[in-house]
């Protein structure tokens, strides 16, 4: 079992990092070919749609007859053991699209919907997160490990926003009541970077409501495998939001989040 989380793990950093020098070496020319998905301001960029076909190219190779769900592409309904690799081809989109480089290539493979391991690769410094379930999560090779506060008053926490007005307006309310709970918060751009910055210890915490999958599903095993307490959208807790934060703080972070009406985002 071992043996093959290695050989998965290997492969999703792989198939990211390729994915990550071509969304970079393509940047200028990719954004200037873009549509729009949910909402207007929810970009997709020819960078995106390359990205999500090399993927699928070279897991087709490396991992034949494995399913296969993307963000540009959907499910492609093969597979059938259980399996399944779950790729955001750029998570922070908006970043990409105006050159705030922080964005990233988010490969997961899943086992029965449990990430076994995963890799977010970013383009612009080609920076290597990962994780395998049971081994750790790294940063270019090192350990990481998350933060080790125990002041939740004193806890920095990242959060993001929706496509949707209405969903952004509620979140908006929710994180004015939190901003008074904590030290601060950050909106980055990119979910899969928000967890692995937990994993470094970089933040406290995070939530954030309304991700998909592709979006959480390398970050949220490289944040507890870096020793982060994690609840994922599925499990219906805290109305849907994925939480990751600090093994000192996650009681009692879960509770001002609570008391801030993390529950009625929605
Ligand atoms: C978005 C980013 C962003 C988050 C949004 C996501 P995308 O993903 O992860 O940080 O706040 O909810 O949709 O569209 O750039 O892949
Ligand atoms: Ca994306």
């Amino acid at each position: 079992m071992v043996h093959l989380r290695d050989k998965l793990l290997e492969v999703a950093v792989r198939v990211a990092a390729e994915a990550a020098e071509l969304v970079e070496s393509t940047r200028r020319s990719a954004v200037r070919d873009v549509a729009t998905k949910s909402s207007a301001t929810d970009p997709v960029t020819a960078g995106d749609r390359a990205a999500e076909r090399l993927v699928r190219e070279r897991l087709a190779e490396l991992r034949p007859g494995e399913a296969v769900l993307g963000e540009e592409e959907g499910a492609d309904g093969s597979g059938g053991d259980g399996v399944c690799w779950v790729v955001d081809p750029i998570d922070g989109t908006v970043n990409y699209l105006y050159g705030f480089p922080w964005y990233s290539v988010s490969v997961a493979v899943q086992l029965d919907g449990a990430t076994v391991a995963g890799a977010v690769v970013e383009p612009s410094s080609g920076r290597q997160w990962s994780a395998a379930l049971g081994q750790g999560a790294t940063l270019d090779g090192v350990p990481l490990r998350a933060s080790t506060t125990d002041r939740t008053e004193l806890a920095l926490l990242a959060t993001g926003f929706g496509y949707r007005a209405e969903r952004r307006t509620r979140q908006a309310e929710f994180v004015a009541r939190l901003l008074g709970r904590v030290r601060d918060v950050r909106r980055t751009g990119s979910a899969a970077l928000d967890l692995c910055m937990v994993a470094a210890g970089w933040v406290d915490g995070y939530v954030e409501h309304g991700l998909n999958r592709w979006d959480w599903a390398a970050g949220s095993l490289i944040a507890a495998e870096a020793g982060a307490v994690v609840s994922l959208p599925d499990s219906g807790e805290l109305g849907g939001a994925i939480f990751a934060a600090a093994p000192g703080v996650a009681d009692e972070l879960r509770k001002v989040l609570l008391e801030c009406g993390v529950a009625d985002v929605l």
